[in-house]
């Protein structure tokens, strides 16, 4: 599957991470089919989309989005809760929540249902991408990858491409091509087994877990570590919760 044969993408899972990613494919140009479990989770997703403090409406109220834009891309979006709703998509994004054994069952019902050129791509926070994949035909295996969107996703500019060692360099090509399509940076990534996360949150857990012994050794206090890494690395926000110089917050 290549870019220019990517028409129709399916999200699975139509919470935080799905509705904001069906907007954001949906604007790049793609039409999408979000699938969850409900018509009630349906229509909240849709209002979120259209409604919510990052949907297309405050898009078009800032000048980012034209409002026949707007309209064609609410347009090109569809709902389901029929998981068959998916099978003609040419990607599949899944973004159920972040329970191993739920994403390998999910995609080995996608494997039975969805048609056999099409790519998967989990948006897991960080398990193994080759584990999640265990389920899945031998066939589809060199079309399973990771794409991994940061919340909140029409306004997060990064998305991790993450490949395994089954994973073709055209899949890769595509995924990188499709995010880019939605205006995204793409850093690629190798699976790795054994570790959870990939660049960014290895590093901020990282950074987290520092910032923690800081405090615990009594060397500095919440809020004089959040303002010394926002004053003195331009971090936007801190660990805690601060987003400006020391005593500010909000
Ligand atoms: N929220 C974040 O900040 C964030 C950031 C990056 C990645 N992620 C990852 O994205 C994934 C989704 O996270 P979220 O925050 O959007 O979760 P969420 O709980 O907001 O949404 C998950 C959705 O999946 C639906 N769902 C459950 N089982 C389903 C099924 N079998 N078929 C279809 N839909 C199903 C649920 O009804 C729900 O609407 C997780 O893997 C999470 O780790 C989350």
């Amino acid at each position: 599957m290549k870019i220019d044969d990517v028409k129709k993408i399916g999200i699975l899972g139509g919470g935080v991470m799905g509705g904001g990613i069906g907007q954001v494919m949906a604007v790049a140009g793609f039409d999408v089919v979000i699938r969850d479990l409900t018509d009630e989770i349906i229509e909240s997703t849709r209002d979120s989309i259209f409604e919510s403090k990052w949907g297309m409406k405050r898009s078009v109220e800032v000048g980012k989005l034209p409002f026949d834009a707007c309209l064609e891309a609410m347009q090109r979006i569809s709902f389901t809760t029929d998981v068959r709703g998916l099978a003609d998509c040419d990607v599949v994004i899944e973004a159920v929540p972040e329970k191993l054994d739920l994403k390998q069952k999910v995609f080995a019902e996608l494997d039975e249902i969805v048609k056999p050129e099409a790519i998967f791509a989990s948006n897991t926070s960080g398990f193994v991408i080759e584990e999640i994949a265990k389920d899945v035909l031998e066939s589809r295996k060199q079309q399973f990858a990771g794409m991994h969107f940061f919340n909140p996703v029409p306004v997060m500019k990064t998305c991790e491409v993450i490949y395994t060692p089954q994973t073709s360099q055209e899949t890769v090509d595509t995924l990188k091509a499709v995010a880019e399509k939605a205006r995204k940076t793409v850093p690629i990534v190798k699976d790795m087994p054994g570790t959870y996360g990939f660049i960014v949150n290895r590093i901020f857990a990282a950074a987290r877990r520092e910032a923690d012994k800081l405090v615990e050794d009594g060397i500095a206090s919440k809020e004089d570590i959040d303002a010394a890494m926002i004053g003195g690395r331009n971090w936007p926000v801190g660990f805690y919760g601060q987003r400006g110089g020391i005593g500010r917050q909000w």
